[in-house]
């Protein structure tokens, strides 16, 4: 198994929560090591950027919304296989349908409101943490 990166948002409901903590926890305990990390606000157009494969969908609006209503953490995690490893913790989109003891499940309030992100593929990882990170931002 090859040792991956992934981009890992923690989003706005989670940090008005003050679950970075707890989240991170998850993270580390599942043998992911966070070797890159901002608190951050997004703008509009970062938010309408990142998502814009959602830009037809009905729900890209109110997403984006949602995305700038409160800080955000923005993280590279690394580990083996950490694209699908992530995937794994972080649960189903939709919170009712994620397994138990993942973090969706767990700390999600709605489909919206799902606590994190995290890449879908090596491929729109390596763009991903492009998007956010500079290389000497990233410290293993
Ligand atoms: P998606 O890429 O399908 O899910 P994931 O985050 O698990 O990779 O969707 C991106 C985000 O869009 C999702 O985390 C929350 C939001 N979203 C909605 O608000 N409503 C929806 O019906 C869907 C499918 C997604």
């Amino acid at each position: 198994m090859a040792v991956e990166r992934t981009l890992s948002i923690i989003k706005p409901d989670a940090t008005r929560r003050n679950l970075t903590g707890k989240i991170n926890a998850r993270f580390e305990e599942a043998g992911l090591r966070i070797v890159a990390q901002k608190r951050i606000r997004l703008t509009k157009e970062q938010a309408e950027k990142f998502y814009e494969v959602h830009a037809e969908r009905s729900f890209f609006g109110e997403l984006v919304t949602f995305m700038i209503s409160g800080p955000v953490v923005v993280q590279v995690l690394e580990g083996e296989d950490a694209v699908q490893r992530n995937r794994d913790i972080m649960g189903a989109t939709n919170p009712a349908n994620a397994a138990a003891g993942t973090i969706r499940k767990d700390f999600a309030e709605s489909i919206e409101a799902n606590s994190v992100h995290g890449s879908d593929s090596p491929e729109n990882a390596a763009s991903e943490i492009k998007f956010f990170f500079s290389k000497s931002e990233i410290v293993p």
